[in-house]
């Protein structure tokens, strides 16, 4: 490995862009050698000017041509399995945007292939668990200090979902984090999955059904709830309050400044989950490149990655169907057994 890891992006549109620029501005050990993506003016113009960044519109082109140590994946889920099997292929380190993939079969495909190599080279964009209030709300669930956990009511919401953004995409591309985060949270896989739909706001794209409320249940009979409203209008709000037999811990509320003028007070609300998570991201990224530096694999895996896989499809099943899903999963392989 380079003094600095020569990372290619992959997907150079809303996230592979913040993370081209946050690799070049803010994170430290690794450097942007290259940007892919198939509009080639968006790779260009991603990379900003910086003559030393290969741009190209083909993955594999830059890796014939260009020498890389470990990549960013950020193209659209559905395309994730054809460039991870090929990343592999060449036994690169991976930070792959979430969704892993958005189905179990092509995520257990993905496991297979990373078992062949017998080491861990994938990490899965579950940025949520680089948060300090997940990772000290996780501290309540570890210590039993408020007792036994009982439930979790989660928001996911948006201020307008992107053009095509479909049902399917509200459970693989929203509701996905909440699957991660109460695997993180409480530490257990998921039972089942129940999807419900009432009232439809008028701000909702022709053919969506937003919102929606989600209903999950762990494998010990934790409950928990997932409001994903896509498109209301008021900025961006992800939050989660735990309630445990002795006590509620409630996460992301508004923080920031509040000011009072004009006979009003008030504060912001965050545009989008690139202002939101910001600094998470940040923390994500420079903890990938310090793990895959110094060979110690950190962070959600492919197995986590396969987990909320198996919960999207049995959601978007449970969309179809008005009917609790249960979720199943193969047995964990060793290579996923130790603690990430
Ligand atoms: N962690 C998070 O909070 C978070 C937030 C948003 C998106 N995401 C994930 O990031 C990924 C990208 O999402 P986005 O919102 O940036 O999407 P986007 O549509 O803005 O960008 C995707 C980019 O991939 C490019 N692309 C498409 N096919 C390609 C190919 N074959 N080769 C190279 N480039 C190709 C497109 O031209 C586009 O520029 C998705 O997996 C999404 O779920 C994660």
């Amino acid at each position: 490995v380079s003094p600095s890891l020569r990372i290619v992006v992959i997907g150079a549109g809303r996230m592979g862009a913040d993370h081209v620029d946050r690799l070049t501005r803010r994170i430290v050990g690794a450097k942007v050698a290259a940007v892919v993506d198939i509009e080639l003016a968006r790779a260009r113009r991603a990379a900003q000017a910086d003559l030393s960044i290969v741009t190209a519109s083909s993955l594999e082109e830059v890796l014939n041509s260009t020498e890389v140590d470990a990549a960013v994946l950020a193209t659209p889920g559905v395309l994730h399995k054809d460039a991870l099997l090929e990343l592999l292929g060449r036994g690169l380190p991976v930070l792959c945007e979430k969704p892993l993939t958005p189905d179990a079969e092509s995520a257990w495909s993905v496991l297979e292939a990373e078992q062949g190599l017998g080491v861990r080279r994938i990490q899965v964009g579950f940025m949520r668990r680089f948060d300090p209030e997940y990772q000290r709300l996780r501290g309540w669930f570890v210590s039993g200090a408020l007792g036994a956990p009982l439930m979790l009511h989660f928001v996911h919401r948006n201020a307008e979902s992107p053009p095509g953004f479909t049902n399917e995409m509200l459970i693989n591309d929203s509701v996905v984090h909440e699957f991660d985060a109460i695997r993180f949270l409480t530490g257990e896989e998921i039972r089942s999955v129940l999807v419900r739909r009432g009232r439809i706001t008028r701000h909702a794209p022709a053919g969506q059904h937003d919102p929606q409320h989600v209903l999950i249940e762990t494998e010990s009979g934790i409950l928990a709830d997932v409001e994903i409203f896509s498109n209301a209008q008021l900025g961006y709000q992800v939050a989660a309050q735990a309630v445990f037999e002795d006590g509620v811990v409630v996460t992301g509320e508004e923080q920031g400044l509040r000011v009072s003028s004009a006979g009003r007070w008030g504060g912001e609300v965050p545009r989008g989950f690139i202002e939101r998570f910001r600094s998470v991201y940040d923390a994500e990224l420079q903890s990938w490149v310090n793990a895959v530096r110094g060979d110690q694999p950190v962070g959600p895996t492919a197995w986590d990655g396969y987990a909320a896989a198996a919960c999207c499809e049995a959601g978007v099943a449970a969309q179809k169907s008005d009917e609790k899903i249960p979720v199943h999963l193969k047995a964990k392989p060793s290579l996923y057994s130790t603690l990430s």
